[in-house]
């Protein structure tokens, strides 16, 4: 067999390149650019394997390129919700993805933000930078206590319960969640949690709010201004998922009019662009879709990849297949 032609359509981790390029025909995107549509076009049609990620919309119009040579699309990430995958399917496509190896990376981000939110610290980081402190205060800048408090989780996979084992055996936070399936009674009981059977009944119980579930249409704006409302004034909106699960004019109407105190994201409705009124409140934290970026995890999401790769080139199962 000729040796697989690869593309990877962003820069990766060095070590995982050089692996990649001592086994494959492999083309990389050095200047880190995100493709275009046709440069994604011409992927398919060019490589027999796209390495694709969260910034490549690999749409319907994309995966029906005529005369494609790809056969597997392997997402350097654990969402998917960039690639169209009935469309893949139809094409033929197998699609995989790189699970497990950004779980803790991930949780603490949520975590980080929870507290940044809570003890308003990108507020305090502003006083500092711009010399506005003037020194210590009984009242100045107090932000909502963590310890104790009420976590409610949305979804209840394997991220959101990195964040209930931090959340729970750190900081003594009650659990609650929202999950469509339900998890084990052994799960259950190792983060004392609560199932609630709706996010009517979840929202209005809680005083922090994470989100863990996949994004895509299924999820578009789960969190609307008919749910913000149902949140406590003193609660805190935290996502590190997809932006999009989040409206997010509903959601900065929410952080102007009080009806919750602050928000901590880490993922934005078309990111990269941000809505500039959400650049202009005082409650909010915001992180560059930082989840699950430490070197080491990066590393590990490009050695899962190669082992899909190598699998499939070996004619082996996926290990982890989409589709
Ligand atoms: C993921 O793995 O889904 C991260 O959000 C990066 O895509």
């Amino acid at each position: 067999m000729t040796t697989p032609k690869i593309l990877l359509t962003r820069k990766w981790p060095e070590s995982v390149e050089n692996k990649i390029a001592s086994r494959y025909q492999a083309t990389f995107n050095n200047d880190d650019t995100p493709l275009d549509s046709a440069a994604l076009k011409s992927a398919l049609k060019n490589y027999d394997a796209v390495l694709s990620t969260v910034t490549d919309s690999l749409d319907s119009d994309i995966l029906n390129t005529p005369d494609k040579r790809c056969r597997l699309i392997a997402q350097f990430g654990v969402g998917y919700n960039n690639i169209d995958i009935k469309t893949a399917a139809k094409n033929g496509l197998s699609v995989s993805n790189t699970p497990d190896v950004l779980t803790d990376c991930t949780a603490d981000i949520a975590i980080l933000l929870l507290l940044m939110s809570a003890r308003r610290v990108p507020e305090g980081e502003q006083m500092i930078l711009t010399n506005q402190w003037t020194g210590w205060g009984p009242t100045q800048l107090m932000g909502d206590k963590v310890s104790g408090k009420t976590l409610g989780l949305i979804g209840f996979g394997r991220i959101a319960q990195a964040v209930a084992q931090r959340a729970h055996y750190g900081f003594g936070m009650n659990i609650l969640f929202y999950n469509p399936s339900s998890p084990s009674q052994q799960v259950i009981n190792h983060y004392q949690a609560q199932a609630c059977s709706s996010l009517e009944s979840l929202l209005p119980q809680c005083d922090f709010v994470s989100l863990h579930c996949p994004g895509g249409s299924n999820t578009h704006h789960l969190i609307n201004e008919q749910r913000l409302k149902l949140m406590r004034s003193n609660a805190h909106l935290i996502n590190t998922a997809r932006g999009d699960v989040v409206d997010s004019n509903a959601l900065i109407k929410a952080l102007k009019s009080g009806w919750i105190a602050g928000a901590g994201l880490d993922v934005f409705e078309g990111e990269p662009t941000i809505n500039p009124d959400l650049l202009k409140l005082r409650n909010v934290s915001l992180l560059p879709h930082l989840g699950s970026a430490s070197k080491e995890t990066r590393i590990a999401m490009g050695e899962r990849v190669l082992k899909n790769l190598d699998a499939f080139f070996a004619d082996q199962l996926l290990p982890d297949p989409v589709i």
